[in-house]
């Protein structure tokens, strides 16, 4: 069984006293330990009691560790349902074998090997991309827009020419850190969640089927290097990505529930004003001709974004969505995330380390300091380059 459940410690510890600090606020332990112990003590012992205990969810702290969701996709790029337009076509079946088995045998550190496309593959992309382009110069945001042009330059992006992953991921990792690592297919939002955290994308590599290049009811390379790509390589938005990740990591099943619809109706189908109007960011949206149309048509229901009631609004994954939320900015997406991953039940911080790249729970003195010092150390540089600024 996976996770655990902060407000069932809580009705075991009846009436907690009154305490002027916990990890988290609904955390029971800590109140009983602050009652008893030094401040920094009861929550690092609070912490201890939780892994030692194993109550705290597995998570990944290195990007090697990601090797290990290589292996635990939901379902398999080969394993089509009966509703998909290659679910009857063995030629199809067998090429989608192919591919995954590339992102199958994958691991860290590694290049992400390249895929031949065929003729037909081709075909798709070339549709795919023809026909969105177009609607992207008066539906898509500013960051997409300004974003695509630099991918075809790059990354080789064209009507005649199916781009590779790993060009795409240099790309990204000189301009905001990201990389993206080959999947076979569909990750649980936990495991999928947990590479936002590391500033890595799980894309998948195989290309809808050619009967209907229009329409996939799963993900395919157009939609994750259509939609979510040109995202990634802004700056605001792969921080505000990366702070959906960090609030997963080690989180209960109820708040994985939450982040991931916080995802879904943003970095998938999420709107933001831009100059007095409203454009599409969300991959999405992006990535589909029909709803991209029909999220700016005026006939949804557009809504500001408020992280805690997108965490608890139902939508449906095989329809047009009937309610959009629209950011202020980046910016202001990723603050109220911030203020949303505070309120979830993780008795514990955890932190990006952009040296090692790999994650650091802050549960000890030494580590707080340690990070005290970085940030000292960025203070000085903001500090001596306000300095240099000429008035
Ligand atoms: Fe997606």
């Amino acid at each position: 069984m996976e996770g655990w459940r902060a407000s069932s410690l809580s009705s075991w510890l009846s009436a907690p006293p009154q305490f002027p600090f916990v990890c988290s606020p609904s955390c029971a332990l800590c109140a009983v330990l602050t009652s008893v112990l030094c401040l920094f003590c009861a929550v690092a012992l609070c912490v201890g009691v939780y892994f030692v205990f194993n109550l705290v969810p597995w998570f990944p702290r290195k990007p090697k560790d990601l090797d290990a969701i290589n292996d635990k996709c939901l379902q398999m790029g080969e394993a089509l349902s009966s509703d998909h337009p290659g679910a009857t076509d063995p030629v199809y079946r067998s090429r989608r074998v192919e591919v995954t088995a590339l992102a199958k045998k994958y691991r860290h550190g590694e290049k992400i090997p390249e895929v031949d496309y065929t003729e037909s593959e081709e075909g798709v992309w070339r549709v795919v991309y023809g026909t969105l382009r177009k609607l992207w110069t008066t539906h898509a945001c500013k960051e997409h827009r300004y974003i695509l042009p630099l991918l075809e330059t790059n990354c080789g992006y064209s009507e005649d020419n199916v781009p590779q992953l790993q060009h795409i991921s240099e790309f990204l990792q000189d301009c905001t850190g990201w990389r993206l690592r080959p999947v076979t297919g569909l990750l649980s939002s936990r495991d999928f969640l947990a590479g936002l955290a590391f500033r890595v994308f799980h894309s998948t590599q195989y290309l809808r089927h050619p009967a209907k290049p229009l329409y996939t009811p799963e993900p395919d390379l157009c939609h994750e290097i259509l939609g979510h790509v040109p995202l990634f390589a802004d700056p605001a938005f792969a921080d505000f990505s990366q702070e959906i990740g960090l609030a997963s990591l080690g989180a209960s099943d109820e708040d994985i529930s939450k982040l991931a619809s916080v995802y879904w109706f943003t970095v998938e189908f999420g709107l933001t004003k831009e100059n007095g109007s409203v454009k599409a960011y969300g991959a999405g949206l992006l990535s589909s001709f029909g709803e991209l149309e029909y999220c700016l048509s005026g006939q949804p229901k557009l809504i500001p974004f408020d992280p805690a009631i997108a965490a608890v609004t139902p939508y449906p994954i095989t329809t047009y969505q009937p309610v959009y939320f629209v950011t202020e900015s980046f910016e202001d997406a990723k603050k109220k995330i911030s203020e949303f991953a505070k309120t979830l039940n993780r008795p514990f911080s955890v932190r990006y380390n952009p040296y090692t790249q790999n994650i650091e729970v802050l549960d000890s003195k030494e580590k707080i300091l340690q990070f005290a010092n970085i940030l000292k150390s960025d203070m000085n540089t903001l500090t001596d380059a306000l300095f240099h600024l000429k008035p």
